[in-house]
């Protein structure tokens, strides 16, 4: 991508985009399209339509969706469906229609079966039945990866998906009802260190294994990926096989090991309170990284500075009552 060339963050103001948005900026791109969700509604096919007509962008980051954690999936699934469908069906089928040179779609690692092998491929999409926690949301993703396929087949397009695991950072969503399970940890062992309380709840059993990533690594992927050069770009993504790529850490810990680490970072020393009669969700999930790992790539955010970074962000936010 060169450094004058028109780029759309689409979803810029979130956890994922926000972080894309800051690291084009840090490398120098000065031509970022934004829009805000008021300004542009991206489930509205002719809203969509008009601005990518009217900015006709060379470079799209689809970072725009509706995400959740478990209780969230589980209270909204067809907005979960409905939306993210629609987020996507517009967007990709717009750049198509505007001529842009490379689309990235976030995907996510939730998009492989519940059961699947672990670490998990790429080849093992579609090949077996899904978590049904969060199904809907699933189905969605996978629908994105597969239209992304279609119109590199059809259009010659270059449209690619990025499968990220749990990600957080700077401008996570704490709101209990909706958040991930790291966000959430960091909220409730700060209230209960703010409290004095002497334990705090965990969902579940405390023994599912997750992985996640900071989020400015993830977007250091996206660009690069942004940037290969054609050849390398097909040896990632070959064109008989859905283009899709795992990014990640590569390293998976217990929820007890992550409650661990968030008491250590906020400076809790009261009890973790299993409670397992909270959905646990996949009993495993870490995302195997070898076929990105060829091009050199490694995060460079471990858990602790991570956790150290999100939670002061966090803090940031509760005294500019960003977060309620
Ligand atoms: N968070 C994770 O752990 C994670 C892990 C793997 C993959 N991903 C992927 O990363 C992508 C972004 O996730 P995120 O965590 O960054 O989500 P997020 O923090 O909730 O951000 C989503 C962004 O999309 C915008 N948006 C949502 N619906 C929209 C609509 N209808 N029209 C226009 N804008 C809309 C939101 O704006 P408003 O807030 O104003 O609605 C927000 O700016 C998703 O595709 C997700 O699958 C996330």
């Amino acid at each position: 991508m060169d450094l004058s060339a028109k780029i759309f963050v689409a979803g810029h103001g979130g956890l994922a985009g926000s972080a894309i948005s800051r690291r084009l900026a840090a490398r120098g791109y000065r031509n970022i399209i934004i829009r805000t969700h008021a300004k542009l509604e991206l489930t509205d096919a002719l809203a969509v339509r008009a601005f990518f007509e009217a900015e006709r962008p060379d470079y799209v980051f689809l970072a725009a969706a509706r995400v959740g954690g478990i209780l969230a999936n589980r209270d909204h699934p067809a907005e979960f469906i409905q939306v993210n469908l629609a987020i996507q069906t517009n967007v990709i089928h717009e750049s198509w229609k505007a001529g842009v040179k490379r689309l990235l779609f976030l995907g996510s690692s939730c998009v492989y079966p519940r059961l699947c092998p672990q670490p998990m491929k790429e080849e093992y999409l579609l090949t077996g039945p899904l978590e049904p926690t969060n199904q809907p949301y699933a189905i969605a993703k996978i629908a994105g990866i597969e239209m992304c396929w279609a119109y590199n087949r059809q259009y010659g397009t270059r449209f690619v998906t990025v499968m990220p695991p749990n990600l957080y950072g700077p401008g996570d969503n704490y709101d209990l009802d909706s958040s991930h399970f790291l966000p959430a940890l960091i909220r409730k062992t700060h209230e209960a260190k703010a409290h004095g309380a002497s334990d705090v709840e965990v969902w579940g059993t405390g023994t599912p294994r997750r992985e996640v990533l900071y989020s400015d690594d993830m977007a250091d992927a996206c660009v690069l990926v942004m940037n290969l050069d054609k050849e390398r770009l097909g040896v990632l993504f070959p064109d008989d096989r859905p283009p899709l790529v795992n990014i990640g850490c590569g390293e998976d810990l217990t929820i007890r090991e992550f409650a661990e680490t968030v008491s250590r970072v906020v400076g809790f020393r009261g009890r973790l309170r299993f409670d397992p009669s909270k959905p646990d969700g996949m009993p495993r999930k870490i995302v195997d990284v070898s076929r990105f790992s060829k091009l050199g790539w490694k995060p460079r955010v471990g858990l602790d500075e991570g956790v150290r970074l999100a939670y002061e962000d966090f803090q940031a936010r509760l005294k500019s009552a960003a977060v309620s």
